[in-house]
């Protein structure tokens, strides 16, 4: 690991927040919140091409999420399914390859179909990887992999001392993705709420105060020059 200034950002992930807030302020449903939210997916997508950053993950919808009025969860869902249905062409036109983390099982049988024909559609796309966090919490992630790292220490396929961080690392929904060089959350929030726990022991946090709504390329490119300017140490001098 290095310390020097400038480094390239390879993995931004954000924290999508505030399209209820968004709504509200303009006397909207919330539901109208999260369809804005959509051209700023297009428009940070388009931003992170531009830069050569080759994954950009999206918290789309929490663990947490599910325990929201069920109107509102049903609408996300159907925002979902139109967002795969309408980006399928484009992600293999650009060439970017989709990836979906999370308890996708939680999913409807219809919207898993949908991620499961994109995600095999893309696969081999080169441009970026766009990771979708769907049904994600970072504590369940963490708990899943305990148990099955448990499970074959059990069996005597690995001992104890073999645990390490990379065995970890690789029992998690991220195993081939590198780590989040920058994360950023909007509608001023400071927290991460179950998001990639383990993944950004080392990110660099950018809070933008605009709702997720309002978020555009230039905010994105805002936060990249700020990541610029911090100094990652990674602990070390
Ligand atoms: C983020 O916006 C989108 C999801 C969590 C699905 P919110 O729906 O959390 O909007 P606020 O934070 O209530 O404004
Ligand atoms: C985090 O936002 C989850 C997503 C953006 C998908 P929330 O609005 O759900 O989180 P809290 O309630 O502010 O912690
Ligand atoms: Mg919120």
């Amino acid at each position: 690991m290095t310390s020097s200034n400038h480094h390239h950002v390879s993995h931004i992930a954000i924290i999508m927040d505030g399209n209820g807030r968004w709504a509200k302020e303009r006397g909207l449903p919330r539901a109208e919140g999260h369809r804005a939210g959509a051209e700023s997916i297009r428009e940070v997508t388009e931003a992170c091409i531009e830069l050569g950053v080759k994954y950009l993950t999206l918290y789309a919808f929490s663990s947490e999420n599910w325990n929201r009025p069920k109107a509102e969860v049903d609408a996300l869902m159907k925002l979902l399914d139109r967002f795969l249905d309408d980006k399928a062409a484009e992600l293999d036109k650009q060439k970017i390859r989709l990836q979906a983390i999370g308890d996708l099982d939680r999913l409807p049988a219809a919207t898993r179909k949908r991620l499961d024909r994109i995600q095999e559609r893309t696969k081999n796309h080169q441009t970026m990887t766009l990771v979708l966090a769907l049904s994600y919490g970072a504590r369940e992630e963490i708990t899943a992999a305990v148990r099955a790292i448990a499970k074959a220490a059990v069996a005597g396929e690995i001992s104890p001392d073999q645990i390490d961080g990379e065995l970890i690392a690789q029992h998690l929904y991220t195993k081939d993705i590198p780590d989040p060089d920058l994360l950023i959350r909007t509608s001023g929030e400071m927290r991460v709420s179950n998001f990639l726990l383990w993944q950004i022991s080392y990110s660099e946090i950018v809070i933008v105060k605009k709702m997720w709504p309002d978020f555009r390329q230039a905010d994105l490119f805002a936060a990249v020059e700020e990541y610029n300017k911090r100094h990652r140490r990674f602990g070390a001098l």
